[in-house]
């Protein structure tokens, strides 16, 4: 299970803002994280996100939708490049648009997804919306491996956080979001370590498939959970 001493090669898909990124980023350069950015693609050509990269000397890539005949021509052409940098472990974090299905076999068990919310729970858009509108008093982030049904991939690792009396889309998402950052960046040092997998459609923790996904203890560990805690 243990990965050679080099350095994670993490390639991230992102349409937008970039937190997360940069969350990546500020723990690589803290010694935190035993991984290297290969790579940073977006369908948006002004993504914030391909800023923050070059910032940091990343090599970016925007690949605009428009000009492909259809969604596979472009999906196909995005993770060709995906693929020239030679990544471990592909990030989608604020990867607006649904991946088809020849592109995920392709990277079967290389493909995680950052999602604003505790999977299976409020998929797709506006899931703190969602959230509020459905009263519950839990809400979080999910780091997924990605299958072809979006956001339905198994669930690696989970951080929650309250929905408190007042709250709005917005200050539900900024509770979340101050979370996303380190469940993102833990369950990537999980990858660093060689100790998660993807086998037969289950999420493997050192060795051993896992019932109920990983959560994001306050000390920012991640910790196995038993199902009476979901
Ligand atoms: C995050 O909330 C992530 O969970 C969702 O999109 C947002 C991206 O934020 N998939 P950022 O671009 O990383 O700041």
């Amino acid at each position: 299970m243990e990965r050679a001493a080099r350095p994670l090669r993490v390639a991230v898909l992102a349409s937008g803002r970039g937190s997360n990124l940069q969350a990546v980023l500020g723990a690589i350069s803290a010694g935190r994280l035993g991984a290297t950015v290969v790579g940073v693609f977006s369908d948006k050509a002004r993504a914030p996100v391909l800023e923050r990269a070059r910032a940091a000397g990343i090599t970016t890539r925007a690949l605009p939708p428009t000009g492909f005949a259809h969604r596979l021509a472009f999906d196909a052409a995005m993770f060709d490049a995906v693929e020239e940098a030679a990544p471990d472990l592909v990030v989608c974090a604020g990867y607006m648009r649904l991946i088809s299905e020849p592109q995920v076999t392709r990277m079967a068990g290389r493909l995680v997804n950052i999602h604003p919310s505790l999977l299976p729970a409020f998929k797709g858009l506006h899931t703190h919306r969602q959230a509020l509108d459905a009263g519950v008093t839990r809400h979080g982030a999910s780091v997924h491996y990605v299958t072809p049904e979006l956001d339905g991939g198994p669930v690696i690792a989970q951080a929650r956080v309250p929905v408190l009396a007042g709250d709005d889309p917005q200050t539900l998402s900024d509770r979340v979001l101050a979370r996303e950052h380190p469940l993102l960046v833990e369950t990537l040092r999980l990858f660093a370590a060689g100790r998660v997998a993807l086998a037969d459609d289950h999420v493997v923790v050192d060795g051993s498939p896992i019932h109920v996904p990983l959560q994001l203890d306050p000390d920012n560990a991640l910790t196995p959970a038993s199902l009476s805690d979901i």
